[in-house]
Protein backbone atom coordinates (compact mmCIF):
# COMPACT_ATOMS: atom_id res chain seq x y z
CA UNK A 1 0.00 0.00 0.00
CA UNK A 2 0.96 3.65 -0.87
CA UNK A 3 2.27 5.26 2.21
CA UNK A 4 0.47 8.49 3.39
CA UNK A 5 2.60 11.35 4.03
CA UNK A 6 1.38 12.81 7.69
CA UNK A 7 1.94 15.73 9.66
CA UNK A 8 4.12 13.26 11.73
CA UNK A 9 6.18 11.47 9.23
CA UNK A 10 4.38 8.13 7.37
CA UNK A 11 1.62 6.42 8.27
CA UNK A 12 -0.36 3.88 6.73
CA UNK A 13 -3.36 4.70 4.84
CA UNK A 14 -5.48 3.04 6.67
CA UNK A 15 -4.41 3.51 10.58
CA UNK A 16 -7.84 4.29 12.32
CA UNK A 17 -7.74 4.25 16.35
CA UNK A 18 -9.89 4.82 19.13
CA UNK A 19 -8.19 6.32 21.91
CA UNK A 20 -10.60 4.96 24.78
CA UNK A 21 -10.15 6.96 27.93
CA UNK A 22 -11.18 5.11 31.02
CA UNK A 23 -10.76 6.09 34.65
CA UNK A 24 -13.64 7.34 37.74
CA UNK A 25 -14.87 10.94 37.21
CA UNK A 26 -13.03 13.86 37.93
CA UNK A 27 -9.48 12.01 36.92
CA UNK A 28 -8.53 14.36 33.82
CA UNK A 29 -10.07 11.95 31.20
CA UNK A 30 -11.45 14.99 30.02
CA UNK A 31 -8.51 16.96 29.75
CA UNK A 32 -6.72 14.63 28.43
CA UNK A 33 -8.72 13.93 25.82
CA UNK A 34 -8.67 17.49 24.62
CA UNK A 35 -5.14 18.47 24.40
CA UNK A 36 -4.38 15.05 22.73
CA UNK A 37 -6.93 16.20 20.24
CA UNK A 38 -5.02 19.70 20.20
CA UNK A 39 -1.91 18.15 19.60
CA UNK A 40 -3.02 16.07 16.57
CA UNK A 41 -5.31 18.43 14.64
CA UNK A 42 -2.45 21.21 14.95
CA UNK A 43 -0.46 18.28 13.64
CA UNK A 44 -3.12 17.90 10.72
CA UNK A 45 -3.94 14.41 12.12
CA UNK A 46 -7.94 14.18 11.83
CA UNK A 47 -8.86 13.69 15.09
CA UNK A 48 -12.05 14.12 17.17
CA UNK A 49 -12.91 14.11 20.34
CA UNK A 50 -16.50 12.03 21.45
CA UNK A 51 -17.75 13.05 24.75
CA UNK A 52 -20.41 10.56 26.08
CA UNK A 53 -21.57 12.84 28.81
CA UNK A 54 -23.10 15.27 26.00
CA UNK A 55 -24.90 12.67 24.75
CA UNK A 56 -26.32 11.45 28.06
CA UNK A 57 -27.07 15.33 28.43
CA UNK A 58 -29.59 15.09 25.49
CA UNK A 59 -31.80 12.89 27.67
CA UNK A 60 -31.02 13.75 31.47
CA UNK A 61 -29.47 16.94 31.33
CA UNK A 62 -29.00 17.78 35.08
CA UNK A 63 -28.72 14.50 36.78
CA UNK A 64 -28.27 13.86 40.59
CA UNK A 65 -25.50 11.32 42.27
CA UNK A 66 -28.50 8.74 42.16
CA UNK A 67 -28.94 8.23 38.25
CA UNK A 68 -25.38 7.28 38.32
CA UNK A 69 -25.86 4.64 40.77
CA UNK A 70 -26.18 0.82 38.87
CA UNK A 71 -29.07 -0.11 40.65
CA UNK A 72 -31.04 2.20 38.87
CA UNK A 73 -32.31 0.33 36.09
CA UNK A 74 -33.37 3.42 34.18
CA UNK A 75 -30.41 5.30 34.55
CA UNK A 76 -28.03 2.12 33.53
CA UNK A 77 -30.16 2.03 30.22
CA UNK A 78 -30.00 5.48 29.44
CA UNK A 79 -26.15 5.72 29.88
CA UNK A 80 -25.90 2.78 27.85
CA UNK A 81 -27.53 3.91 24.93
CA UNK A 82 -25.59 7.22 25.03
CA UNK A 83 -22.75 5.07 25.33
CA UNK A 84 -23.92 3.39 22.17
CA UNK A 85 -24.64 6.47 20.08
CA UNK A 86 -21.35 8.02 20.62
CA UNK A 87 -19.42 5.04 19.34
CA UNK A 88 -22.20 4.61 16.49
CA UNK A 89 -21.46 8.43 15.46
CA UNK A 90 -17.74 8.15 15.84
CA UNK A 91 -17.92 4.92 13.09
CA UNK A 92 -19.64 6.63 10.68
CA UNK A 93 -17.05 9.78 11.13
CA UNK A 94 -14.64 7.32 10.71
CA UNK A 95 -15.98 6.41 7.33
CA UNK A 96 -15.76 10.02 6.69
CA UNK A 97 -11.64 10.38 6.89
CA UNK A 98 -11.33 10.12 10.89
CA UNK A 99 -7.81 9.28 12.01
CA UNK A 100 -7.84 9.23 15.68
CA UNK A 101 -11.33 8.90 17.40
CA UNK A 102 -11.28 9.87 21.25
CA UNK A 103 -14.44 7.94 23.16
CA UNK A 104 -14.30 10.08 26.50
CA UNK A 105 -16.26 8.03 29.12
CA UNK A 106 -15.07 6.31 32.05
CA UNK A 107 -15.53 3.06 30.88
CA UNK A 108 -14.50 1.71 34.03
CA UNK A 109 -15.96 -1.80 33.67
CA UNK A 110 -13.93 -4.74 31.79
CA UNK A 111 -17.42 -5.44 30.20
CA UNK A 112 -18.03 -1.72 29.10
CA UNK A 113 -14.55 -1.98 27.53
CA UNK A 114 -14.91 -5.48 25.93
CA UNK A 115 -18.43 -4.25 24.34
CA UNK A 116 -16.04 -1.32 22.71
CA UNK A 117 -13.74 -3.09 21.88
CA UNK A 118 -15.72 -5.18 20.22
CA UNK A 119 -17.77 -2.99 18.06
CA UNK A 120 -14.50 -1.48 16.98
CA UNK A 121 -12.27 -4.39 15.92
CA UNK A 122 -15.23 -5.26 13.94
CA UNK A 123 -14.92 -1.92 11.77
CA UNK A 124 -10.89 -2.41 11.82
CA UNK A 125 -10.56 0.26 14.24
CA UNK A 126 -7.43 -0.28 16.47
CA UNK A 127 -8.40 0.81 19.85
CA UNK A 128 -5.81 2.19 22.64
CA UNK A 129 -6.88 2.46 26.05
CA UNK A 130 -5.85 5.47 28.29
CA UNK A 131 -6.50 5.24 32.08
CA UNK A 132 -6.21 7.92 34.37
CA UNK A 133 -5.49 6.34 37.63
CA UNK A 134 -5.62 8.81 40.58
CA UNK A 135 -5.96 8.30 44.32
CA UNK A 136 -4.93 12.21 45.46
CA UNK A 137 -7.78 13.19 47.19
CA UNK A 138 -6.64 16.77 47.85
CA UNK A 139 -6.41 16.43 43.75
CA UNK A 140 -9.92 14.93 42.81
CA UNK A 141 -11.19 17.61 45.59
CA UNK A 142 -9.59 20.12 43.66
CA UNK A 143 -10.45 18.79 39.98
CA UNK A 144 -14.19 19.15 41.24
CA UNK A 145 -14.12 22.34 42.51
CA UNK A 146 -12.49 24.06 39.36
CA UNK A 147 -14.38 22.01 36.69
CA UNK A 148 -17.21 19.55 37.93
CA UNK A 149 -19.29 22.55 40.14
CA UNK A 150 -18.99 24.29 36.67
CA UNK A 151 -20.36 21.73 34.41
CA UNK A 152 -23.75 22.08 32.35
CA UNK A 153 -24.64 18.89 35.00
CA UNK A 154 -25.00 20.69 37.93
CA UNK A 155 -26.10 24.88 35.75
CA UNK A 156 -27.57 27.36 37.88
CA UNK A 157 -27.07 24.68 41.03
CA UNK A 158 -24.71 26.10 44.47
CA UNK A 159 -21.52 24.81 44.21
CA UNK A 160 -21.29 23.25 47.59
CA UNK A 161 -24.20 20.99 46.88
CA UNK A 162 -23.07 20.26 43.37
CA UNK A 163 -19.67 18.99 45.08
CA UNK A 164 -21.04 16.81 47.36
CA UNK A 165 -23.72 15.39 44.67
CA UNK A 166 -20.20 14.87 42.12
CA UNK A 167 -18.36 13.35 45.34
CA UNK A 168 -21.63 10.87 45.91
CA UNK A 169 -21.49 10.15 41.99
CA UNK A 170 -18.02 9.09 41.81
CA UNK A 171 -18.63 6.61 45.25
CA UNK A 172 -21.37 4.85 42.70
CA UNK A 173 -18.60 3.93 40.05
CA UNK A 174 -16.40 3.27 42.34
CA UNK A 175 -18.51 0.19 43.62
CA UNK A 176 -17.89 -1.39 39.81
CA UNK A 177 -14.61 0.21 38.76
CA UNK A 178 -12.32 -1.97 37.70
CA UNK A 179 -8.63 -0.45 36.64
CA UNK A 180 -7.62 -2.01 33.16
CA UNK A 181 -6.18 -5.76 33.75
CA UNK A 182 -5.94 -5.36 37.76
CA UNK A 183 -7.25 -8.81 37.48
CA UNK A 184 -5.18 -10.30 34.89
CA UNK A 185 -7.30 -11.01 32.28
CA UNK A 186 -6.94 -7.61 29.96
CA UNK A 187 -3.21 -8.45 29.13
CA UNK A 188 -4.53 -8.64 25.52
CA UNK A 189 -5.79 -4.84 25.36
CA UNK A 190 -3.29 -2.29 24.15
CA UNK A 191 -3.40 0.57 27.08
CA UNK A 192 -1.47 3.30 28.77
CA UNK A 193 -2.18 3.43 32.32
CA UNK A 194 -0.93 6.80 33.95
CA UNK A 195 -0.92 6.95 37.69
CA UNK A 196 -1.05 9.97 39.77
CA UNK A 197 -0.24 12.17 36.63
CA UNK A 198 2.49 10.31 35.43
CA UNK A 199 4.20 9.81 38.64
CA UNK A 200 4.30 6.11 37.37
CA UNK A 201 3.25 4.59 33.94
CA UNK A 202 2.18 1.15 32.33
CA UNK A 203 2.48 1.00 28.99
CA UNK A 204 1.15 -2.39 27.18
CA UNK A 205 1.25 -3.90 23.55
CA UNK A 206 1.67 -0.57 22.22
CA UNK A 207 1.75 -1.48 18.22
CA UNK A 208 2.14 0.75 16.06
CA UNK A 209 3.56 4.37 15.07
CA UNK A 210 1.00 6.65 15.61
CA UNK A 211 -0.22 4.72 18.67
CA UNK A 212 3.54 5.61 19.94
CA UNK A 213 3.01 8.98 18.97
CA UNK A 214 0.22 9.36 20.75
CA UNK A 215 1.16 7.77 24.29
CA UNK A 216 4.83 9.51 24.44
CA UNK A 217 2.88 12.81 24.04
CA UNK A 218 0.26 11.43 26.67
CA UNK A 219 3.09 10.52 28.92
CA UNK A 220 4.76 14.29 28.54
CA UNK A 221 1.69 15.91 29.87
CA UNK A 222 1.76 17.37 33.42
CA UNK A 223 -0.57 19.83 35.17
CA UNK A 224 1.46 21.85 37.53
CA UNK A 225 0.78 25.80 37.04
CA UNK A 226 2.66 27.41 34.35
CA UNK A 227 3.14 30.18 31.65
CA UNK A 228 4.53 30.31 28.65
CA UNK A 229 5.58 33.64 27.58
CA UNK A 230 6.20 34.59 23.82
CA UNK A 231 8.02 37.11 22.00
CA UNK A 232 9.33 38.38 18.72
CA UNK A 233 12.75 39.67 18.02
CA UNK A 234 13.07 43.74 18.89
CA UNK A 235 12.43 45.24 15.13
CA UNK A 236 15.29 44.11 13.15
CA UNK A 237 16.75 46.61 9.61
CA UNK A 238 15.22 44.17 7.97
CA UNK A 239 11.78 44.83 9.35
CA UNK A 240 12.43 48.52 8.87
CA UNK A 241 13.43 48.23 4.93
CA UNK A 242 10.40 45.84 4.78
CA UNK A 243 12.57 42.82 3.63
CA UNK A 244 11.71 39.27 5.14
CA UNK A 245 13.95 36.90 6.47
CA UNK A 246 18.01 37.62 6.47
CA UNK A 247 19.67 37.78 9.56
CA UNK A 248 19.91 41.18 10.22
CA UNK A 249 20.89 43.06 13.62
CA UNK A 250 18.44 44.33 15.64
CA UNK A 251 17.37 48.62 14.81
CA UNK A 252 17.74 51.46 17.31
CA UNK A 253 14.32 50.75 18.71
CA UNK A 254 14.81 47.13 18.30
CA UNK A 255 17.61 47.29 20.54
CA UNK A 256 15.23 49.49 23.56
CA UNK A 257 12.74 46.78 23.28
CA UNK A 258 15.66 44.02 23.95
CA UNK A 259 16.74 46.35 27.28
CA UNK A 260 12.89 46.87 28.41
CA UNK A 261 12.35 43.37 27.82
CA UNK A 262 14.00 42.43 31.20
CA UNK A 263 11.54 45.14 32.99
CA UNK A 264 8.76 43.12 31.12
CA UNK A 265 9.71 40.05 32.19
CA UNK A 266 9.83 41.40 35.58
CA UNK A 267 6.68 42.61 35.61
CA UNK A 268 4.69 39.53 33.92
CA UNK A 269 7.28 36.57 35.60
CA UNK A 270 7.72 38.55 38.69
CA UNK A 271 11.53 38.14 40.17
CA UNK A 272 11.53 34.79 42.06
CA UNK A 273 10.45 32.50 39.68
CA UNK A 274 12.75 30.23 37.40
CA UNK A 275 12.43 30.93 33.99
CA UNK A 276 14.22 29.19 30.79
CA UNK A 277 14.79 31.31 27.41
CA UNK A 278 14.57 29.51 24.01
CA UNK A 279 15.87 31.50 21.11
CA UNK A 280 16.42 31.21 17.38
CA UNK A 281 20.30 30.66 16.00
CA UNK A 282 19.73 34.04 14.59
CA UNK A 283 21.23 36.78 15.73
CA UNK A 284 18.02 39.23 16.14
CA UNK A 285 16.27 36.81 18.31
CA UNK A 286 20.00 36.32 20.32
CA UNK A 287 20.32 39.77 20.66
CA UNK A 288 16.42 40.46 22.15
CA UNK A 289 17.31 38.10 25.08
CA UNK A 290 20.93 39.04 25.96
CA UNK A 291 19.97 41.45 28.37
CA UNK A 292 17.96 39.15 30.68
CA UNK A 293 19.01 37.99 33.90
CA UNK A 294 22.02 35.69 33.64
CA UNK A 295 20.68 32.99 36.14
CA UNK A 296 17.92 32.09 33.30
CA UNK A 297 19.10 29.29 31.20
CA UNK A 298 19.18 29.86 27.66
CA UNK A 299 19.29 27.64 25.19
CA UNK A 300 19.02 28.21 20.99
CA UNK A 301 16.84 26.32 18.93
CA UNK A 302 17.22 25.92 15.32
CA UNK A 303 13.81 24.95 14.93
CA UNK A 304 12.86 27.91 16.03
CA UNK A 305 14.19 30.44 13.14
CA UNK A 306 11.81 32.17 10.78
CA UNK A 307 9.85 30.28 7.94
CA UNK A 308 12.76 30.15 5.00
CA UNK A 309 11.21 32.35 2.37
CA UNK A 310 13.64 29.71 -0.26
CA UNK A 311 14.62 32.40 -3.27
CA UNK A 312 12.48 35.15 -1.70
CA UNK A 313 14.82 35.81 1.25
CA UNK A 314 15.69 38.71 1.56
CA UNK A 315 12.87 40.14 -0.86
CA UNK A 316 10.20 43.31 0.10
CA UNK A 317 6.48 41.56 -0.67
CA UNK A 318 6.51 44.07 -3.44
CA UNK A 319 9.72 42.88 -5.19
CA UNK A 320 8.28 39.80 -4.55
CA UNK A 321 5.10 40.34 -6.77
CA UNK A 322 7.33 41.85 -9.16
CA UNK A 323 9.62 38.74 -9.37
CA UNK A 324 7.30 35.98 -8.64
CA UNK A 325 3.81 37.20 -9.38
CA UNK A 326 2.15 33.35 -9.26
CA UNK A 327 3.75 32.34 -6.45
CA UNK A 328 2.35 35.18 -4.70
CA UNK A 329 -0.87 35.03 -5.45
CA UNK A 330 -0.62 31.47 -4.79
CA UNK A 331 0.39 32.15 -1.06
CA UNK A 332 -2.50 34.46 -0.65
CA UNK A 333 -4.92 31.73 -1.70
CA UNK A 334 -3.38 28.85 0.46
CA UNK A 335 -0.80 30.34 2.80
CA UNK A 336 -1.03 27.77 5.25
CA UNK A 337 0.11 25.10 2.26
CA UNK A 338 2.34 27.58 0.10
CA UNK A 339 5.66 26.38 0.22
CA UNK A 340 8.77 29.10 -0.76
CA UNK A 341 10.57 27.85 -3.59
CA UNK A 342 13.42 26.49 -1.95
CA UNK A 343 12.33 27.24 1.40
CA UNK A 344 9.08 26.20 3.79
CA UNK A 345 5.38 26.56 4.32
CA UNK A 346 3.65 27.50 7.57
CA UNK A 347 2.92 23.10 7.45
CA UNK A 348 6.52 22.75 7.22
CA UNK A 349 7.22 24.65 10.09
CA UNK A 350 4.48 23.40 12.48
CA UNK A 351 6.64 19.58 11.63
CA UNK A 352 9.48 21.06 12.59
CA UNK A 353 7.67 22.54 15.33
CA UNK A 354 6.62 19.38 17.05
CA UNK A 355 9.76 18.42 19.45
CA UNK A 356 9.37 22.32 20.43
CA UNK A 357 5.61 21.55 21.48
CA UNK A 358 6.47 17.99 23.50
CA UNK A 359 9.53 20.01 24.90
CA UNK A 360 6.74 22.64 26.23
CA UNK A 361 4.28 20.39 27.49
CA UNK A 362 7.24 18.56 29.38
CA UNK A 363 8.12 21.91 30.69
CA UNK A 364 7.37 24.73 33.24
CA UNK A 365 7.46 28.14 31.98
CA UNK A 366 9.54 28.94 29.12
CA UNK A 367 10.23 32.24 27.19
CA UNK A 368 10.23 31.94 23.69
CA UNK A 369 12.09 34.84 21.53
CA UNK A 370 11.35 33.91 18.31
CA UNK A 371 9.77 35.25 14.94
CA UNK A 372 6.50 35.94 13.20
CA UNK A 373 5.41 32.91 11.20
CA UNK A 374 7.21 30.98 14.09
CA UNK A 375 5.18 32.39 16.98
CA UNK A 376 1.61 32.05 15.03
CA UNK A 377 1.82 28.32 14.90
CA UNK A 378 2.96 28.14 18.43
CA UNK A 379 0.19 30.24 19.26
CA UNK A 380 -2.13 28.42 16.45
CA UNK A 381 -1.27 25.76 18.95
CA UNK A 382 -2.59 26.73 22.38
CA UNK A 383 -5.28 28.45 20.95
CA UNK A 384 -6.50 26.03 18.46
CA UNK A 385 -6.76 28.43 15.54
CA UNK A 386 -7.72 26.84 12.10
CA UNK A 387 -5.20 25.99 9.43
CA UNK A 388 -7.35 29.18 6.99
CA UNK A 389 -6.46 32.19 9.50
CA UNK A 390 -3.24 31.36 11.70
CA UNK A 391 -0.87 32.36 8.67
CA UNK A 392 -2.61 35.86 9.13
CA UNK A 393 -2.66 36.18 12.89
CA UNK A 394 -1.14 39.76 13.68
CA UNK A 395 2.01 39.35 15.93
CA UNK A 396 2.57 42.89 17.05
CA UNK A 397 6.67 43.34 17.61
CA UNK A 398 7.43 44.71 20.94
CA UNK A 399 5.01 42.93 22.64
CA UNK A 400 5.40 40.19 25.14
CA UNK A 401 2.69 37.54 24.90
CA UNK A 402 1.96 35.27 28.00
CA UNK A 403 -0.12 31.84 27.56
CA UNK A 404 -1.42 30.22 30.79
CA UNK A 405 -3.36 26.33 29.52
CA UNK A 406 -5.68 26.10 32.08
CA UNK A 407 -8.16 22.69 31.99
CA UNK A 408 -9.81 23.89 29.23
CA UNK A 409 -8.58 27.09 27.20
CA UNK A 410 -5.53 29.58 27.34
CA UNK A 411 -5.39 32.55 28.98
CA UNK A 412 -4.17 35.22 26.95
CA UNK A 413 -2.16 38.46 28.38
CA UNK A 414 -0.51 41.31 26.47
CA UNK A 415 1.93 43.70 27.97
CA UNK A 416 3.08 46.60 25.59
CA UNK A 417 6.55 47.57 25.60
CA UNK A 418 5.45 51.47 24.15
CA UNK A 419 8.28 51.12 21.77
CA UNK A 420 7.41 52.02 18.55
CA UNK A 421 7.75 49.65 15.87
CA UNK A 422 6.71 49.24 12.27
CA UNK A 423 4.18 46.72 11.32
CA UNK A 424 5.12 43.69 9.32
CA UNK A 425 1.87 42.22 8.21
CA UNK A 426 0.36 42.73 5.73
CA UNK A 427 -3.41 41.36 4.86
CA UNK A 428 -4.81 38.20 2.28
CA UNK A 429 -5.80 40.17 -1.03
CA UNK A 430 -4.19 43.53 0.02
CA UNK A 431 -1.35 45.31 -1.91
CA UNK A 432 1.89 43.70 -1.58
CA UNK A 433 2.83 46.56 1.11
CA UNK A 434 3.09 46.45 5.25
CA UNK A 435 0.26 47.57 6.78
CA UNK A 436 -1.79 48.43 9.61
CA UNK A 437 -3.46 45.20 10.95
CA UNK A 438 -7.39 45.19 11.47
CA UNK A 439 -7.59 44.99 15.88
CA UNK A 440 -10.03 41.58 15.16
CA UNK A 441 -7.94 38.34 14.63
CA UNK A 442 -5.00 39.67 16.62
CA UNK A 443 -3.14 38.42 19.74
P1 LIG B 1 -15.73 13.06 34.13
O1 LIG B 1 -15.67 11.58 34.17
O2 LIG B 1 -16.66 13.68 35.11
O3 LIG B 1 -15.94 13.62 32.76
P2 LIG B 1 -12.88 13.62 33.89
O4 LIG B 1 -12.07 12.46 34.33
O5 LIG B 1 -13.10 13.77 32.42
O6 LIG B 1 -14.27 13.60 34.64
P3 LIG B 1 -11.82 16.27 33.79
O7 LIG B 1 -13.07 17.03 33.46
O8 LIG B 1 -10.91 16.06 32.65
O9 LIG B 1 -12.19 14.89 34.49
O10 LIG B 1 -11.03 17.00 34.96
C1 LIG B 1 -10.23 18.11 34.65
C2 LIG B 1 -9.25 18.34 35.76
O11 LIG B 1 -8.38 17.21 35.87
C3 LIG B 1 -8.37 19.53 35.46
O12 LIG B 1 -8.45 20.39 36.57
C4 LIG B 1 -6.97 18.95 35.31
O13 LIG B 1 -5.99 19.79 35.91
C5 LIG B 1 -7.04 17.63 36.05
N1 LIG B 1 -6.20 16.58 35.48
C6 LIG B 1 -5.59 16.55 34.28
N2 LIG B 1 -4.89 15.41 34.11
C7 LIG B 1 -5.06 14.69 35.23
C8 LIG B 1 -4.60 13.42 35.65
N3 LIG B 1 -3.80 12.68 34.88
N4 LIG B 1 -4.99 12.99 36.89
C9 LIG B 1 -5.80 13.73 37.66
N5 LIG B 1 -6.27 14.95 37.31
C10 LIG B 1 -5.91 15.44 36.13
O1 LIG C 1 8.61 40.31 8.06
C1 LIG C 1 9.10 39.62 9.17
C2 LIG C 1 9.01 38.12 8.99
O2 LIG C 1 9.44 37.50 10.20
C3 LIG C 1 9.78 37.53 7.79
O3 LIG C 1 11.14 37.25 8.05
C4 LIG C 1 8.96 36.32 7.43
O4 LIG C 1 9.20 35.84 6.09
C5 LIG C 1 7.57 36.85 7.60
O5 LIG C 1 7.62 37.73 8.73
C6 LIG C 1 6.53 35.80 7.89
O6 LIG C 1 5.25 36.40 7.82
P1 LIG C 1 4.28 36.13 6.56
O7 LIG C 1 4.15 34.64 6.56
O8 LIG C 1 3.03 36.88 6.93
O9 LIG C 1 4.93 36.60 5.31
Amino acid sequence: MAPKINGTGVMPEDTRICVVMVGLPARGKSYIAQRAQRYLKWLSIPAKTFNVGNYRRKDAPHPSADFFDTNNAEGERQRRAAANAAVTDMIQWFKTGGVVGILDATNSTKERRKWVLERLSKEGIEVLFVESKCDDEELIMANIRDVKTTSPDYQGQDPEQAALDFRERIRHYEKVYKSINDDNDEDHLTYLKIMNVGKKVFINRIQDYLQSRVVYFLMNLHIRPRSVWLSRHGESEYNLEGRIGGDSLLSHRGEEYARKLPELVRQSVGSDRPLTVWTSTLKRTIATARHLPKHYNQLQWKALDELDAGVCDGLTYQEIADQYPEDFQARDEDKYNYRYRGGESYRDVVIRLEPIIMELERSENILIISHQAVIRCIYAYFMQKPQEESPWVPVPLHTLIKLTPRAYDTLVEKYDAKIKAVSTWRGKGSTAKHEDPTPEGGI
